[in-house]
């Protein structure tokens, strides 16, 4: 990976700890690890992460998409740039290393390179990409789609529950919802982007293997689901003559989990993960729930072929107990490949460390899916305790870190080294 003169770059992994413990403390008091997109706190963590690029002598800027970058110039013209990061934002009640790896892995990157000494020949950003989670407006990886120019003029008008819209929330968050309407980078512009995340699975862990090299991300597709009922008093209303909202949406949820169960779908999985009873009383019949239904498959064809089932499911359980259905897409992306080049680089790159390796897809969303619309994208994974993430419990440790950050910085400087 390094010619014979240079210097090797060795990441610091207690420098890279303490930026970690650092971010990490951004959090809501009493709740670690919460950071929720376009909370005052993930706007002071973005601030501490501006002042750490600045250290590192990055040119800094928010992007349209509010996409905080930080930019290393390059030593040679004409070059497209070479990329690394994710997200600050957490899941409610999240963990401490879904997406902040990836960020402060990209810093660790930068100060290696300056501690030996190198200077890559490409321009180099890390990103930190806009509410990666979904969050109160609905929609995920806000800052990615943005790159891409897939936020359409629906998407910048959902609305969150305090009535602002996203229009509204990534202006706040420093990016312009007017210059929304093509994508942000075109091709060619990122020669090649790579992302460090926890695997969020047990399958490295399982195998006692060091490195995942992702082969492909899975599609997603987020359905709003509004049933609507009738309100009535739950001791004079007898049981025959309810229209009681919450009882149809919980039967549909039995009947999505029984048939993402259903080998022929496999491997796909479907989840409710959200749903608001109103008005939500002990003594009231419900007369409406709205939930999300998410899909996730590594095929397109899957995806669809659950969907149209769901619909259909939807409506007419809704139709047996005279309720009404409405649905509403909030938030579709396509299974995407990772870029063969990358995947050989990381491969390599573990290789050469001595590291075990596999490759492997991702069951989880990630920014890379949206970038690699735009450009050659790849993505490292490391292992994770449990395999649990989306918790507090999330934990990888610090030689899991280590061996995940030295494979991000050595692919970073074989991709920069090609001809
Ligand atoms: C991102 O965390 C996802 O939802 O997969
Ligand atoms: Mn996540
Ligand atoms: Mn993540």
């Amino acid at each position: 990976m390094t010619a014979a003169n240079q210097t090797p770059v060795r990441i610091d992994n207690k420098r890279l700890a303490a930026r970690l413990e650092r971010l990490s403390q951004f959090t809501e008091p009493g709740k670690p690890w919460e950071r929720t997109a376009f909370s005052d706190l993930h706007v002071s963590a973005r601030e501490w992460l501006v002042e750490e690029m600045r250290v590192l002598g990055l040119e800094t800027e928010i992007d349209a998409g509010g996409n905080l970058i930080g930019r290393l110039q390059g030593t040679s013209n004409g070059l497209g740039t070479l990329a690394s990061g994710s997200h600050s934002d957490t899941v409610p009640s999240g963990g401490r290393f879904d997406g902040a790896l990836g960020v402060i892995a990209a810093l660790e990157v930068v100060s290696a390179l300056r501690d030996a000494g190198h200077r890559l020949r490409h321009p180099f950003e890390v990103i930190d990409f806009l509410a990666e989670e979904p969050n109160q407006y609905g929609l995920s990886c806000i800052g990615s789609r943005a790159m891409a120019g897939e936020l359409t003029p629906e998407n910048l008008e959902f609305t969150a529950p305090d009535g602002t819209s996203l229009a509204e929330g990534i202006r706040r968050m420093g990016g312009n919802p007017d210059k929304l309407n093509a994508p942000l980078r075109t091709k060619g512009d990122i020669a090649g982007f790579v992302e460090i995340h926890i695997e969020q699975g047990r399958v490295l862990e399982d195998a006692a293997e060091d490195i995942g090299v992702v082969t492909g991300i899975v599609g997603i597709t987020r359905i709003a689901v509004d049933i609507e009922g009738r309100a009535d008093h739950s001791g004079a209303t007898p049981m025959g003559l309810r229209k009681d909202a919450l009882v149809a949406a919980s039967l549909m949820i039995a009947a999505f989990d029984v048939q993402a169960h259903q080998d022929y779908y496999a491997p796909m999985v479907a989840t409710v993960g959200k749903l608001d009873v109103h008005p939500n009383a002990s003594n009231v019949v419900p007369g409406r729930v709205s939930f999300v239904l998410e899909i996730r498959a590594g095929q397109a064809a899957t995806l669809e072929r659950y969907h149209k089932w769901a619909d259909w499911t939807i409506r007419t359980m809704a139709e047996e107990r005279s309720l009404v259905a409405r649905t509403r897409i909030i938030g579709q992306s396509e299974p995407v490949a990772m870029d063969t080049d990358i995947q050989l680089a990381i491969s390599d790159a573990a290789s050469a460390s001595g590291y075990k390796y596999r490759s492997m897809p991702s069951g989880a969303g990630h920014d890379a899916a949206h970038v690699a619309l735009i450009a050659p994208a790849g993505m490292i994974f490391i292992p994770c305790l449990d395999g649990r993430s989306h918790c507090p419990e999330e934990f990888s440790d610090s030689e899991q870190i280590a061996r995940g950050v030295q494979s991000l910085v050595d692919t970073l400087i074989a991709l920069d080294n090609r001809q």
